[in-house]
């Protein structure tokens, strides 16, 4: 049987009411489709923090880099400042292990009316592509004469050929798994250096995928695209900052965040990858069993298809669709009255089931 080295960082807030849902359907999976898990878990995040003065332990990074896979729900703590926590964490091990392509399904379930008035499942279906290892988020900065009238911050934006021509490639490849149809976005306009460059990379690149369709769109032309005609997009690719916004208007035109998942990705498999539901901690609603756990368990279902489980991928996301076009079994997010763990057990039900 194979077996799988699985890190698990439940982290904060809803994360870890979450969490063990997605890991209730990947047993469940495993159970059904002949694998078996091997779970470690990290009780790194902010409580963490609060007694340790860090976000995860000394030498956390070499802890976690002989997994097969890493399994995130979510950091945040209103007691620890937001850039704290996310530097110390996520971004640490996004960037440590190269996770360069940051990847979000956007679909429209079908029994999910969704905001958008007479919108069905097919009109929303988009691969996301984000820059996840610098652009906007680079890092570099700093902060000069602090509280006084003469401040100045400085948050610099960094592009390289290198990593900009990586991340194209990786969608257009993406792209022909698809509908061959890559919307690139940018903001060449204002932006007369990265984003120019971007460009000019991208249709570089564009040479070597004849076969696959390119539209160029400045981010926020994208934004009011993307609601009025989500359907013309079939894979998307922005950088770290524009596709961070953009993914959240995508979690929106699917009726929750609850719903949306994400993948960090290191495509060269050097390091481990980490998959993570795009939401945060949600203090607003954690320690209520309302959490929906369906973006974790759809989390779970990328991270099967990372490891090569593509028959246990495609039943976890065939068992969560079943869920919700049955509509009985829902969190308070989508209208209805379950708890998460109800939600947990009806998709890991449905798995065993097939
Ligand atoms: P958030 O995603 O935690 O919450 C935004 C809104 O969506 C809230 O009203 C929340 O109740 C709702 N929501 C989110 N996930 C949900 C789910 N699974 N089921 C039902 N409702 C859900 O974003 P927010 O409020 O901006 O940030 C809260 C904390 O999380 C902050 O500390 C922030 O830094 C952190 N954060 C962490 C992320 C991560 O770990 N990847 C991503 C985004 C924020
Ligand atoms: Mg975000």
């Amino acid at each position: 049987m194979t077996r799988y080295r699985l890190a698990v960082i439940p982290g904060d807030g809803i994360g870890r009411e979450v969490v063990p849902e997605g890991l209730r359907v990947l047993r469940a999976a495993g159970k059904r489709y002949g694998f078996a898990l091997e779970t470690a878990e990290f009780a790194w995040g902010c409580a963490y923090y609060l007694e340790h003065g860090a976000m995860m332990e000394a030498g956390g990074l070499a802890a976690l880099r002989d997994f097969d896979a890493i399994y995130l729900g979510a950091v945040g703590d209103p007691r620890v400042p937001d850039h704290v926590s996310l530097w110390g964490l996520l971004l640490r091990i996004r960037k440590a292990f190269d996770q360069y392509a940051n990847v979000r399904p956007i679909r429209l379930l079908e029994g999910i009316p969704g905001p958008l008035a007479g919108r069905r499942p097919e009109d929303v279906d988009i691969l996301f592509v984000r820059e996840n290892t610098e652009g906007e988020y680079s890092g570099l900065g700093g902060r000069l004469n602090p509280g006084t009238p003469h401040e100045v911050a400085l948050q610099t934006t960094v592009f390289t050929r290198r990593s900009t021509e990586r991340i194209l490639r990786f969608a257009f490849d993406q792209a022909r798994l698809r509908r061959k149809e890559l919307a690139h976005v940018t903001k060449s306009n204002a932006m007369q250096y990265t984003a120019v460059m971007w460009d000019e990379v991208a249709e570089d690149v564009a040479r070597d995928y004849p076969d696959v369709q390119v539209r160029k769109l400045h981010v926020d032309a994208a934004a009011y695209q993307m609601v009025l005609h989500p359907e013309w997009f079939d894979v998307m690719v922005g950088s770290n900052l524009f596709a961070d916004i953009l993914t959240d208007l995508g979690a929106a035109l699917q009726g929750s965040l609850g719903l949306a998942a994400s993948a960090n990705l290191d495509p060269t498999r050097a390091a481990p990858s980490m998959f993570e539901p795009v939401h945060g901690s949600a203090p607003d609603i954690a320690g209520r069993g309302m959490a929906n756990p369906l973006a974790a368990i759809w989390t779970a279902s990328l991270l099967l298809e990372h490891l090569g489980e593509g028959e246990a991928a495609a039943a976890v996301f065939a068992a969560l669709q079943s869920v919700v076009r049955a509509g009985e079994i829902r969190t308070p997010d989508l209208g209805g009255r379950s708890t998460t763990a109800e939600v947990g057990r009806a998709v890991a039900e449905a798995v065993a089931a097939r």
